[in-house]
């Protein structure tokens, strides 16, 4: 189903010696990602539980067919992989048609996009599902203010408690408070399983399930993948001996335009889990073709800092043939990656391929997991905790002293 080639463009990075070296500093890793209580994720069984499937299956019912619009107020951990897998699995344009319509909201703190939100969503009916593990962060409280000010305006208090779904910490914050204040329907963030690390938790499945996706196959491929814990480790070797050769950027790159959301949570699955303690590559993405039209030239030619996992998708839908070329063109669009890939090589850039045979429930599932256990076997090669984001709490910090 996926392939992973960590040869082919590599310079051999990963010779023999390389690995019989790495064997022995990793000789703890299966005793890490069993046990360290952050590894909760990591229990599939345990998150995708029949109960917690079927709770979930039956809300996203209740809410196809009880809205026009479907808003998710998250931001970060809180929204980034349900979106990744949505877009990934939707048709092109879909929003176009859809309903009901779903909007991930509360990602920034502009009064113009509010101002249009609500003029958009005001003759419609509205189910929320306001995602905050903390529910303090300053984005959500206020999204989460102004949306429930407008939808108080509309709707009479029994009718908000069947539009108004929380998913938050079993006990702690506001966004509990209000669950057992309003009566509110809420599903749980686990507390051991950060914001990052949750796409397998309701945070990420109730948005996924009312979008139409089968959560059951996203679990399948997660498994799958939890059945090869080779490719991740090599992964992660090949980032460590990169970050070693001074390589500050890893490029997250692909070549279905509809997988940019999946380069969107990598960026912050591997920007937060690793950027810490003065360690880490800043992870960038490109969305080829197009970007091979501007940031290209840089790869090529520019200063020698990155290095790049290419995600090459085998089939796809409705495939075109063209004439002029006696291909299609899904063939034309892999000739091009391998073409960037063989160009980019010449030019010392080396090329990790993740090669999935079609974008579905299960190839994703597969790489989602697939990416998270190995960024966190990447964060033990670089003694640093993946699990913490000290750094984000920062501009929080500031921000509240200048509120
Ligand atoms: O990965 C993380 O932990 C963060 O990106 C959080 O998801 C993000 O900051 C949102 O936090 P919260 O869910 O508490 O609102």
């Amino acid at each position: 189903m996926i392939n992973f080639d960590f040869k082919t463009y590599t310079n051999n990075l990963l010779t023999d010696e390389v690995l019989e070296d790495y064997k022995k500093k990793l000789s703890n890793l299966d005793n890490f990602l069993n046990t360290h209580p952050n590894m909760a994720f990591n229990n599939l069984d345990n998150l995708f539980n029949e109960d917690l499937v079927n709770d979930i299956k039956s809300t996203a019912e209740y809410i196809k067919t009880n809205c026009d619009v479907f808003l998710i107020i998250g931001i970060g951990g809180s929204y980034l992989g349900s979106k990744a897998v949505i877009e990934a699995l939707s048709p092109y344009f879909y929003n176009e048609s859809k309903t009901p319509k779903i909007y991930f909201v509360g990602t920034n703190l502009s009064s113009e996009y509010y101002n249009d939100l609500l003029e958009l969503i005001k003759d419609k009916d509205i189910i929320l599902n306001v995602i905050s593990k903390s529910g303090t962060t300053l984005e959500i409280n206020i999204a989460y203010n102004l949306i429930t000010s407008f939808m108080k305006q509309k709707y009479t208090d029994d009718e908000l408690s069947k539009r108004i779904i929380i998913t938050t910490d079993q006990e702690k914050g506001f966004l509990r408070e209000e669950v057992v204040s309003r009566g509110y329907k809420s599903f749980v963030i686990p507390s051991d399983i950060g914001g990052r690390y949750s796409v397998f938790t309701p945070v990420g499945l109730l948005p996924i399930a009312v979008a139409g996706f089968d959560i059951k196959s996203l679990y399948k491929g997660a498994l799958k993948s939890n059945e090869n814990l080779d490719d991740k480790i090599k992964y992660a070797i090949i980032r460590k001996l990169m970050s070693e050769q001074g390589k500050t950027n890893e490029s997250f790159v692909v070549y279905e335009p509809k997988l940019y959301w999946f380069t969107e949570w990598l960026k912050q699955l591997y920007g937060e889990s690793l950027g810490k303690e003065g360690k880490g590559m800043m992870p960038i993405s490109c969305v080829n073709t197009k970007d091979l039209h501007s940031l290209g030239q840089f790869v090529q030619e520019g200063n020698n800092i990155l290095f790049e996992t290419v995600i090459n998708v085998l089939k796809s839908k409705g495939d075109i043939f063209i004439p002029e070329y006696n291909k299609t063109l899904n063939e034309i669009n892999n000739i091009a990656s391998t073409s960037t890939s063989i160009a980019h090589k010449k030019a010392n850039v080396i090329n990790n391929i993740i090669t999935v045979e079609q974008i579905d429930e299960e190839s994703i599932g597969y790489l989602l997991q697939f990416f998270m256990i190995s960024c966190v076997i990447s964060a033990y090669l670089d003694e640093v905790n993946p699990f913490d984001q000290n750094g984000v709490e920062e501009y929080k910090k500031v921000i509240r002293e200048l509120l």
